[in-house]
This record gives C-alpha cells, sequence and structure tokens, in this order.
C-alpha cells in the first residue's frame, strides 16, 4: 500500500477535526472526565501530534517530545477495561461525526482498539 491513512483521510486538517470533536465527548464521558485535566489545550495538541504520526504522518510527536512510550505515559492513570471502552466509544462517535467510512476506518479503528487495551493498566 503506497498511501498512508494519513494520506487517504485527508492528513492535517482531518487529523485537526478528530482531535477537536474527541475531546468534548471525553470531558462530557463521567468515566474519563475526572483523570483528565481540566484545560485540554496542551492534550489536544499532544493527541494532534501523536495521531498524525500514528496513521502515518510527519512525526511531529517524536520530534517535539521523543519516544511516545504511551503506556508508560498512561502509567500515572487508572486504566480500566471499562475506561478503555469508553475511549474508544468517544473516538467512534468522532470518526462518525468527522466522516469516516469505509476501508480505511477499519484500519484506522483495528489500530486504536490495539493500542486502547494496550494501555490498560488496573
Ligand atoms: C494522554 C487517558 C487511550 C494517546 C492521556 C491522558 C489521559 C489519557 C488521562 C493525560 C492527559 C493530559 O494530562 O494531558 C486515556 C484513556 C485511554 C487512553 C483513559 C483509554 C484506553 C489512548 C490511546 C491513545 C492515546 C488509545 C493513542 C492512540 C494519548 C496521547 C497522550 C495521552 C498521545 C498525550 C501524552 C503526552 O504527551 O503527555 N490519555 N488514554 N491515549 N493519550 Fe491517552
Amino acid at each position: 500500500m503506497s498511501h498512508s491513512i494519513y494520506e487517504a483521510i485527508g492528513g492535517a486538517p482531518t487529523i485537526r477535526q478528530i482531535v477537536e470533536a474527541f475531546y468534548p465527548r471525553v470531558k462530557a464521558h463521567p468515566l474519563l472526565d475526572p483523570i483528565f485535566p481540566e484545560d485540554l489545550t496542551e492534550t489536544i495538541e499532544n493527541q494532534y501530534m501523536f495521531l498524525t504520526q500514528f496513521f502515518g504522518g510527519p512525526g511531529l510527536y517524536t520530534e517535539k517530545k521523543g519516544h511516545p512510550m504511551l503506556r508508560a505515559r498512561h502509567m500515572p492513570f487508572e486504566i480500566t477495561p471499562e475506561r478503555a471502552e469508553a475511549w474508544l466509544a468517544c473516538m467512534n462517535e468522532t470518526l462518525d461525526e468527522v466522516g469516516i467510512h469505509g476501508p480505511v476506518r477499519e484500519q484506522m479503528w483495528s489500530r486504536l482498539a490495539m493500542s486502547a487495551y494496550h494501555m490498560v493498566n488496573s
């Protein structure tokens, strides 16, 4: 496959739409809201950089912050299987809202779901 997921979904503007649509859902979720900071500005920027590279775009996150080590970075937070399901439910609604469908969505979903369950630490 010559094209990345990043290119297939429309690149930077689409990643921007995803993070902007995702975090209001996180804030509204009773299981997720308590473990996230009040001000999500930094969280949104970190996730923007991360998802850009996760889906095959420029390595923004690593350029700024080094190796992602996401499981280690999530260790301070109690991530239960229920919270992983909640995170994925917010992301599923987000991908509906942004209008990503078809095979590329399936590819995104398998990568996101695998990562979410990998984050479970409690
Ligand atoms: C950061 C929760 C899954 C990517 C965070 C933070 C929390 C959190 C509480 C810290 C926010 C902050 O202080 O700014 C969760 C929960 C998950 C989950 C409950 C459920 C499984 C994921 C997944 C990904 C991801 C699947 C990637 C595909 C990130 C990134 C950061 C982050 C990139 C910022 C790390 C940094 O640079 O500090 N997450 N997360 N998270 N999460 Fe998650």
